[in-house]
């Protein structure tokens, strides 16, 4: 049997998990919920969803993948041998499948608005957001073009996949991330420094607490789920490359930092450019791709600015998609014994086939939207992020309360640090408190769809 790949240094697992986090989710999804739930009171709900929620279930994950040294299905089965809780590594394989068909069709969106920024494309859009939002529509329901996007896009994901752990995802993430952290600063000075741009950093840090309602609490909730890429095993999968030399408790801290920092640069950057022109700070999920593309003509050097900053897009969701193909990928090599060649070429082109039905569901192929009265794309969206991702997130909290049992994690968790004082009883009741909060936020969904009316939001 071949050996197991490991990380090449601490640093390089750091940058990997991170660029897992760090994606569409923190540059395309915070700034627009942000804009649209009261800013800072939004930030300030996220950022303890993301401290009481987020870092327990990311220290959980890392430390199930590292001590049994495999993917979430091996991973489960090996704690909990002849059970049933290997399903819950299934549903994360599955979640995978489900969320990278998606996903890959907005990456390739980047890639074309990175292109077109680059030839002078958004020129005619300036200051005409209809327009923008015309072109959008007419981009993204055609049958070929995003298409072609969309398959670059998963082809750099399947090339950075089958050169491995060390000489795929952590060479590129090593380059990717400091280069999308260098973007950010400038595209933050430059957007700073235009006419009203600090406005933006009133907007997104100065709360004004009636702005925030129940809604945007179970909203802040899922986000700070997604955004850590947690619930389906992609940080079991990256954590079972891992030696016991890392300090978990820090490494997660230092991932969750830098996924915050991220979301706040980008938003600075976003809102300050909106703030400037004048456009509108509540413009929804089509504030990157239409308003954006309004703004960018306007300023001095624009097509550069806009070239960078979806090219930044691009990077982000790229570092991304490889950590979601990594746990169909690693499922096939440890429990099918298949090569890493064969996993990833055909699991990778049958994501994109479904990817191209998620992208025909806003053209062509809308059978699916009459029927269910949804689209393709935005139900396998839905059906992630408001169940999927929860389910498996409480269930890794509950396997490792009731089943993996708390000193038995706690002997593993310490492994790698230098004098660890913890209190299990602390951390006994930060992983039921997460299991709780998600159990919750699923029963609200569950229950919003039965009556009507959720609990609350
Ligand atoms: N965290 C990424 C983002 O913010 C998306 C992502 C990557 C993800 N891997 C995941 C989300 C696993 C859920 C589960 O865009």
């Amino acid at each position: 049997m071949q050996k197991r790949e490991h990380w090449g240094s601490k640093m390089g697992f750091i940058l990997a998990a991170s660029g897992s986090a760090v994606g569409l989710g923190n540059i395309w999804k915070y700034p627009h919920m942000a804009g649209e739930n009261g800013g800072a009171a939004f930030t300030i709900v996220y950022l303890i969803c993301i401290l009481v929620v987020g870092l327990p279930l990311v220290i959980g994950e890392f430390v199930i993948g590292r001590k049994t040294q495999l993917s979430p299905v091996g991973a489960f089965e090996s704690i909990a041998p002849k059970s049933n809780w290997k399903w819950v590594g299934m549903l994360g394989v599955a979640s995978a499948f489900v969320i990278l068909a998606f996903y890959g069709v907005v990456g390739g969106w980047t890639l074309r608005y990175a292109f077109l920024s680059l030839v002078g494309g958004f020129s005619e859009l300036a200051g005409n957001p209809e327009l923008a939002g015309e072109q959008f529509n007419t981009f993204i329901s055609n049958s070929i073009n995003p298409i072609f996007w969309q398959i670059i896009f998963m082809g750099f994901t399947m090339i950075v996949i089958v050169q491995g752990v060390k000489g795929g995802i952590e060479k590129w993430t090593k380059v990717m991330m400091p280069a999308i952290f260098i973007i950010l600063v400038l595209l933050m000075i430059r957007g700073l420094t235009l006419p009203n741009g600090t406005k933006a950093l009133e907007f997104l840090f100065q709360p004004k607490f009636e702005d925030l309602t129940a809604s945007s609490i179970v909203l802040a909730l899922g986000h700070a789920f997604f955004t850590l890429s947690l619930g389906m095993g992609t940080m079991i999968t990256y954590g079972s490359y891992l030696r016991n030399d890392q300090n978990l408790l820090s490494s997660a801290l230092w991932i969750i930092f830098l996924d915050t920092l991220i979301a706040m640069m980008a938003g600075v950057a976003i809102f300050a450019t909106v703030f400037a022109m004048g456009a509108d700070p509540g413009a929804g999920p089509g504030l990157i791709f239409v308003v954006l593309p309004t703004i960018f003509p306007n300023i001095a050097g624009g097509a550069l600015w806009g070239t960078l900053f979806f090219f930044l897009l691009f990077m982000a969701a790229l570092t991304s998609a490889i950590s979601i193909l990594e746990v169909i990928t690693a499922y096939f090599i440890d429990q099918k014994k298949w090569s890493r060649e064969k996993a990833t070429f055909l699991f990778g082109t049958v994501v994109t086939i479904v990817g191209i039905f998620c992208s025909m569901s806003m053209g062509a192929f809308n059978d699916f939207n009459n029927i269910f009265n949804i689209s393709f794309f935005d139900f396998l969206d839905y059906l992630s992020s408001k169940y999927m991702l929860p389910i498996g997130g409480m269930l890794t909290a509950i396997f490792i309360l009731y089943k993996w049992g708390i000193s038995n994690f706690i002997a593993d968790m310490v492994l790698g640090m230098e004098n660890p004082k913890i209190n299990h009883t602390i951390i006994r009741i930060l992983f039921a408190v997460s299991a709780s909060v998600v159990g919750f936020i699923i029963l609200n969904e569950v229950i919003a769809n039965l009556t009507g009316t959720p609990i609350i939001g």
